[in-house]
């Protein structure tokens, strides 16, 4: 049989082979079980053996060559349809791309940023505390012993245990904290453990707390800044400059004026609310000036006062070596002023409609232009 004859028609067909199809049919036809190459081999069996020892080889010869060929053409088809690909799905680098929904900073986060940088600017570091709180960091150790009356104006949420009691983990009561006050003690033991009677400290601390509360003005979760400043000699005045300087970076305005109140919180002696003056514009309160000009008013803003000596000492420090000033101030309430928004629950509908009128862009520069002085 002349297999020279059959291999270059067969090598001839493959490389004249115009597509991966073709290239498949010609594999079939050629080394399919029924393949003409597959018959050849087939008549190997029948032969004699000093035939078989002369053929053998040939057709052996013969199915490589083909193998080989039909692998080559596969790959080299394979390499045009990816080169006509390439030419074909050039991208368009002119055309203006997709819009993107963008997203935007809440405008609590957005106060909160501004808080901190104006703090950092007063030399105040930023601390945190667990949401999850004891009853001993959020009470007992701020001068709340249990059954003191003040324990129940805060309506908190208990973690109840499997029988409905309260929940006790390790002998205290877990709760939501019901403000960031318990991070004065947790900064306090962390600062005096590590270096007994380690002050001076000067701290901020943002975040969420808890209250079973909900109204217009009222949402069962809001945000506070907690302040705390520990040092020696520290006094009233220091409280007062450093709200003062605070609130004017914070409004971009050089007139507020504050008027201190007395009050009471257990974990501060003496205890101050502190009231800001307010005009009307457009039928918005707008902070600045005196309260008691004409058509002015006063309002409150926030919790203070000189750190109780039995909170200077729940923290492991010498309350007769170290004094302090301490704030709690509405997050959510500063905004609302600073930004204009009327309605606390919006703040936590998750409307993106809302957000997307009171957001801000994510890479905007901070509003603040610069800094707000000396350090303390
Ligand atoms: N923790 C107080 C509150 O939530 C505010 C406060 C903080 C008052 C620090 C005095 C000192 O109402």
């Amino acid at each position: 049989m002349d297999y020279e004859a059959t291999g270059s028609a067969a090598l001839a067909a493959i490389a004249a082979a115009p597509d991966l199809a073709a290239i498949e049919a010609l594999r079939v036809a050629l080394l399919g079980k029924k393949g003409s190459i597959s018959a050849l081999l087939k008549t190997l069996g029948a032969m004699d053996a000093e035939q078989r020892h002369s053929q053998g080889p040939r057709i052996h010869a013969l199915r490589e060559a083909v193998t080989e060929a039909l692998g080559a053409r596969k790959a080299a088809l394979d390499a045009a349809a990816l080169a006509a690909r390439l030419a074909r799905e050039s991208v368009d680098l002119t055309l203006p791309a997709p819009e993107r929904a963008g997203g935007s900073v809440h405008p609590v986060s957005q106060v909160m940023d501004e808080l901190a940088e104006i703090f950092a600017d007063l030399g105040f570091s930023v601390a945190t505390g667990p949401e999850i709180e004891d009853d001993w960091h959020n009470f007992t150790a701020l001068n709340m012993p249990e059954s003191h009356p003040a324990r129940a104006m805060h309506d908190t949420f208990y973690f109840p245990d499997r029988d409905g009691a309260k929940n006790d983990e390790g002998g205290r009561e877990m709760l939501l904290r019901t403000h960031t006050s318990p991070v004065q003690i947790r900064t306090m033991l962390a600062v005096s453990a590590k270096e007994p009677g380690g002050a001076p400290l000067r701290v901020i601390a943002p975040g969420r707390v808890y209250r079973s509360d909900s109204d217009a003005t009222h949402t069962p979760m809001f945000h506070q800044i907690e302040g705390l400043v520990i040092d020696r000699g520290i006094h009233l005045g220091h409280l007062k400059w450093t709200l003062k300087t605070f609130l004017a970076a914070f409004f971009e305005r050089e007139d507020i004026v504050l008027r201190l109140r007395p009050s009471y919180f257990p974990f501060t002696e003496p205890s101050v609310e502190v009231d800001t003056g307010y005009s009307w514009q457009d039928g918005r309160r707008v902070v600045g000036g005196s309260g008691d000009a004409p058509g002015h008013g006063w309002m409150e803003l926030l919790g203070s006062g000189m750190v109780h000596r039995k909170v200077i000492a729940a923290g492991g420090l010498d309350p007769d070596q170290w004094q302090g000033f301490a704030f709690g101030v509405g997050v959510d309430r500063l905004a609302m002023l600073k930004y204009g928004m009327s309605d606390l629950r919006a703040f936590f509908d998750g409307d993106v409609r809302w957000l997307a009128h009171y957001g801000f862009a994510a890479l905007d520069v901070p509003t603040l232009s610069g800094g707000v002085g000396t350090p303390l």
